[in-house]
Parts: C-alpha cells; sequence; structure tokens
C-alpha cells in the first residue's frame, strides 16, 4: 500500500483482507501502538472506522511469501514474525473498489459526513499530527434509525476514518496543537457545523471518558509493542485522561486559522 509505513495487503484466516501495519516499520515501533489505542478510543465513541484486529504472522508466510518485505532506501528488510496491526478492508479487494478521495460534487453523497465532525473531536483530543484521513466505498445504504422507513436502501458513499499511526504525535508521544491540526482537507463536510454544539454528543462523550476505557486500550496492546516504554506509555495515557477538559477550546481554537474552516458558524 501507499503510504509511510509500508503496510501490506494480506488475507487473514478469519477470511477477510487486512492492511497491516508491521511491528518494524519505517515508521516506529510506536505507530503501532498509536493505531492500538486509538481504535479502542474510537470503537467506545462510535466513530466510523474499519474494524481492525492484530495479525499474527509466522515465520513459514514470511518464508513461501518474499514480497512481503519492507524497504529502507533501496536495503530489504525482513518483517519479524509476530503480532502486527490490522485495519480491515471492506469487503473483497478483488471486487469492492476503495478510494481514498472523493471530489467535492461526490461528497454530498456520503451517508455520513457527521463523522467527520466527530473525528475532529478525536483528532484534537489525540494530538494527531497527520492530516485527516479516510476510505469511501459505495453501499446500499438504510436510513432506518432516523425514522425514516427502512426501505430497499439507496446508493451512497460511506466514509470510514483510516491512519491513526501519528495520533500523540507518532513516534513522540505528544500533543502538538495548532488551529489547523485534525482538519480535514475538503472543507464541505463542515457545511453543518454552526456552532459548538454540532461537536455536542462527541464532546460529552470524551469529557466523559471512562478511566476504565483507557485501561482497556492499554491492556489490549501486546507486550512487545511497548517493552521498556511502559513508564512513558502510562504517562501518555495520563495526559491524554487531563486533556479532555480542554476540547471545547481546542475546536473553537480552528477558528484562528488563516481560512476559518467552519463558515457558517457565526
Ligand atoms: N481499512 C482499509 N481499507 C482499505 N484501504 C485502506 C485501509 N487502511 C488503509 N488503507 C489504504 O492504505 C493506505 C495506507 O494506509 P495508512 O494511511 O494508514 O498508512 P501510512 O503508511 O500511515 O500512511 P501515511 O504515509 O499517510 O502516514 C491508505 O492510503 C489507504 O489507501
Ligand atoms: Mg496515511
Amino acid at each position: 500500500m501507499r503510504g509511510g509505513a509500508q503496510s501490506h495487503l494480506l488475507e487473514a484466516d478469519d477470511g477477510n483482507w487486512y492492511v497491516v501495519k508491521f511491528r518494524n516499520n519505517p515508521q516506529h515501533r510506536r505507530i503501532l501502538v498509536n493505531e492500538r489505542l486509538s481504535a479502542t478510543l474510537l470503537d467506545y465513541l462510535k466513530i466510523a472506522t474499519p474494524e481492525t484486529a492484530l495479525i499474527q504472522v509466522g515465520a513459514a508466510f514470511l518464508d513461501a511469501n518474499p514480497e512481503v518485505h519492507l524497504l529502507l532506501g533501496t536495503q530489504r528488510i525482513a518483517i519479524e514474525p509476530g503480532w502486527h496491526f490490522g485495519s480491515r478492508y471492506p469487503g473483497d479487494p478483488g471486487r469492492t473498489a476503495v478510494y481514498d478521495f472523493l471530489p467535492d460534487a461526490l461528497l454530498p453523497q456520503v451517508v455520513n459526513l457527521e463523522d467527520f465532525r466527530a473525528i475532529l473531536v478525536f483528532d484534537k483530543w489525540t494530538g494527531n499530527a497527520d492530516g485527516r484521513q479516510s476510505v469511501f466505498y459505495r453501499a446500499l445504504v438504510r436510513r432506518g434509525e432516523s425514522g425514516a422507513p427502512a426501505g430497499p436502501g439507496r446508493p451512497g458513499f460511506v466514509a470510514r476514518m483510516i491512519d491513526h499511526g501519528y495520533t500523540f504525535n507518532g513516534p513522540n508521544w505528544d500533543f502538538p496543537e495548532s488551529p489547523l491540526q485534525g482538519i480535514y482537507a475538503r472543507r464541505l463536510v463542515y457545511e453543518a457545523v454552526r456552532s459548538l454544539e454540532d461537536f455536542r454528543p462527541w464532546l460529552d462523550l470524551v469529557m466523559d471518558f471512562p478511566e476504565e476505557v483507557i485501561d482497556q486500550a492499554w491492556k489490549g496492546i501486546p507486550p512487545d509493542w511497548v517493552e521498556g516504554e511502559e513508564d512513558a506509555l502510562e504517562q501518555l495515557l495520563e495526559r491524554l485522561f487531563e486533556r479532555r477538559k480542554r476540547l471545547p477550546d481546542l475546536i473553537g481554537s480552528c477558528r484562528q486559522a488563516k481560512t476559518d474552516p467552519f463558515p457558517n458558524w457565526k
């Protein structure tokens, strides 16, 4: 796959396909910790992301598939057998097209545009230092819950938020702040924003975030991903918990950017 982590698309023995980032990826081992922590937090916040899984890659598989390796410049680096991080491809890659970008003309057909507001709360909270990324795919979508009759479904696009390797500022494990940090490049997704209230359900969920879920996130990390860095991880999670109360200010700060991403917020 494209990208600095040099992930590979692999079929796992649960029958699903995963975009796998390896523990010894060229970015940093902490990238995997960030992905895994983010997956647990996002799951609690019910923000649309691909399902994720720990993927075990064995020595026999690597021997049989020499094309699965990493490159550092021209140097070939072997993948270390063990546990790695997988982000599930939505469907069968041979049949389901997944897009990294949609042109503005198609964005209104995305049925869950509100997830871009949700993920901004998350990106501000976790200090995601990377630009916001998502994948899109076509689906027949029923919108039964919102009261509309659950008919046969209408065609639309679904967005899922991906790439959380640079939450906590990637390998740095800190929280850089700037007005534009976390803002998606296509501003159309924020058209509905009129006040802080439009971020409310997610702001409230984060501000009341249960400590148990943070503990659970920590426990979900394979020990060899954090070996020797347990104290640093504990401090990171303490700071994350502390930061929750600053979120309304962090969201409001977006409006100090040179071009206000929320032109309808008067
Ligand atoms: N769950 C997924 N389903 C489909 N495609 C995916 C999924 N996750 C990642 N991808 C694809 O793989 C690419 C690389 O993934 P990702 O952006 O997470 O890796 P990265 O190496 O961290 O990238 P970057 O250099 O942007 O930091 C994405 O641009 C996207 O095209
Ligand atoms: Mg990326």
